[in-house]
């Protein structure tokens, strides 16, 4: 972002945030009720003093976050949101808790004085550099964190690796998670952030396991099981918490007999029964299958954290908009409640998977991968979620489109054209097409709309450059909307990043969400001063 000298006077980091904004929010709070008093005569003089402080005193008053609620912010996508559009989005729905996959550095700007507090991962790739020597752990805190925390990002936590004992893996990461642990660790020390900055590794659910699917028989896996005593012991002694993924779809998708109302939060008919507790859910069954094996190994009282879970809403049977709804409210719900799991009282923090969608994900996992976001792919609502005291999601604000205009199969191609299947095959390898598939929400179109989907998922993925739209000769642009008949299928257009014209590279991230920035509230006091000085002199 290019510097702006009309907001330098507000260089200082937390002092907007920390001091003013509270102060001008409780000046305009006085001044409102004083005027709301006033007698009519002197109140309709000041009528639009009134309504300029008023819109400041809204401005002013920040969305209630749910304690303990945290969001994955992915980037993996072919157009992603400018992230001053992301951050404002996030403040706007009172998430103060973000996780990273990695240190972006246009990511991190914009997290730079947001209030938002950060857990930065380091992807799998870098834990061998960094299990290879300590001065590469301090060369990567040194650019990745120091850097970042002296202008003003609250990094909280550094999560080395991401769930590097999976078993498809085939236990590539794990010689090398702890020593890298270690030694990111020490440059933290180092670099004066120890206390402030702690590490922990986020886990898959299947680092424990449990033989006989009661969660107090719950133990480490035993080919890993020594390996995560160390880690546990690790983390436990430098302060900092164990964190798991859980994803109770994932259950479901792996396996067809998974009883469908235990993965949610609504109880069963069939509860899990262990000892003297009766397991409804398998989020609470698994959870506490990790208390127990903590217990077990002498840690009962590790803090967790809860680092990915949620529910997609397409590219599978059971992945939809009904059940990620049903899902993520009675996790919702539950965290707004403050409840724990039988075994543990108190509940974690909980980061929800994910944000936004990622149309650039790998779908090595299944189709659904793409499809994790409780936000479209230009920041729109999927469906309601309630957040108590009548607030639910609100949507990104700035976002600019490409021109309306979609790319479908020409009227006078034949749908038994020869050269049609290729075609549809160059468009789904470059664009998202993961919505045709069985059980997705375009799955079944005719033939036609099947074909005139797959190429708009194409041009607009090529920002509707010139010659995107041209199959074979198969292809036209329309300026009309065309439909599909399914409610959850929809031709989109694609969001504006600047790349249609080709001189206008690289894109300009700031500029459209620059009056939505952090400097917004900055700008607000200069208002503020000047509305006063009217106020007065009128
Ligand atoms: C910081 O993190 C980024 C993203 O993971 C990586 O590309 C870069 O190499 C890291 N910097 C250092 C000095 O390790
Ligand atoms: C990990 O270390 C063990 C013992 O030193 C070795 O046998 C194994 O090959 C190593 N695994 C990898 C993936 O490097
Ligand atoms: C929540 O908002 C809706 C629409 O704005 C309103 O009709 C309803 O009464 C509100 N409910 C509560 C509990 O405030
Ligand atoms: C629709 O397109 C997809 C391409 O991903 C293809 O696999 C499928 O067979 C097509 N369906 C029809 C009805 O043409
Ligand atoms: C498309 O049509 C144009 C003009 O009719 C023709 O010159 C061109 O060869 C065609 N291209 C293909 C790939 O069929």
């Amino acid at each position: 972002m290019a510097p702006n000298p009309f907001f330098n006077f507000c260089a200082i980091p937390c002092l907007y945030t920390k001091f003013l904004q509270p102060l001008i929010t409780t000046i305009l709070a006085l001044t409102l009720t004083i005027h709301i008093s006033l007698p009519t005569n002197m109140e309709s003089r000041n009528s639009s003093f009134l309504y300029v402080l008023f819109f400041i005193f809204m401005l002013n008053i920040k969305i209630s976050s749910v304690q303990g609620l945290g969001v994955n912010w992915g980037t993996r996508a072919i157009h992603p949101l400018s992230p001053n559009i992301v951050v404002k989005l996030l403040k706007d729905n009172g998430f103060n808790k973000v996780k990273l996959f990695e240190a972006e550095p246009w990511v991190l700007d914009a997290l730079r004085n947001s209030g938002i507090q950060v857990m930065l991962g380091i992807p799998n790739d870098f834990l061998a550099p960094l299990a290879s020597g300590v001065s590469v752990a301090e060369n990567w805190v040194t650019k990745n964190v120091s850097a970042y925390v002296s202008r003003g990002v609250d990094i909280r936590y550094v999560a080395v690796g991401n769930e590097p004992f999976l078993k498809t893996y085939k236990n590539m990461f794990t010689n090398t998670t702890l020593p890298a642990l270690d030694n990111i660790q020490a440059a933290l020390i180092k670099a004066g952030l120890g206390r402030q900055v702690k590490v922990t590794v986020p886990l898959n659910a299947d680092v424990y396991e449990s033989a006989s699917g009661v969660p107090s028989e719950g133990n480490f896996r035993s080919d890993i099981h020594d390996l995560m005593i160390s880690i546990v012991k690790f983390l436990s002694d430098n302060g900092a918490p164990l964190t798991i993924n859980i994803y109770p779809f994932l259950s479901l998708y792996a396996d067809p007999h998974f009883p469908v109302d235990f993965a949610f939060f609504a109880g069963t008919n069939a509860p899990v029964v262990d000892g003297s507790v009766s397991y409804t859910n398998v989020f609470d069954a698994n959870y506490d299958t990790l208390v127990w094996a903590l217990e077990k190994n002498g840690f009962s009282s590790m803090p967790i954290i809860v680092g990915e879970i949620g529910w997609p809403t397409d590219g599978d049977i059971n992945a939809n908009i009904q059940y990620a709804r049903k899902f993520n409210q009675g996790l919702l719900s539950r965290i707004i409640q403050g409840q724990g799991t039988p075994k543990r009282k108190t509940p974690p923090d909980v980061y929800v998977f994910g944000l936004i969608d990622e149309d650039a994900k790998s779908i090595d996992p299944g189709n659904f991968e793409r499809h994790w976001g409780i936000f479209n792919y230009d920041g729109t609502v999927k469906y309601r979620l309630d957040f108590g005291s009548n607030r639910t999601l609100v949507p990104a604000k700035g976002v600019r489109y490409l021109e309306r205009q979609w790319c479908v199969l020409a009227p006078g191609a034949s749908e038994t054209d020869p050269k049609l299947v290729d075609s549809i095959n160059y468009a789904c390898t470059f664009a998202d097409c993961t919505s045709l598939g069985y059980g997705s929400s375009c799955n079944g179109l005719d033939a036609r709309t099947n074909a005139s989907y797959a190429f708009n998922k194409y041009f607009q993925a090529m920002n509707q450059q010139k010659g995107a739209c041209n199959f074979n000769n198969l292809s036209v642009i329309t300026k009309i909307l065309p439909t599909t008949g399914k409610a959850n299928c929809k031709f989109e257009i694609m969001i504006d990043v600047g790349k249609h014209e080709k001189a206008r590279s690289p894109p300009k991230y700031s500029a459209a969400a620059g009056w939505l920035s952090p400097n917004f509230g900055c700008s607000m006091v200069v208002v503020l001063l000047l509305s006063l000085i009217i106020g007065w002199v009128a």
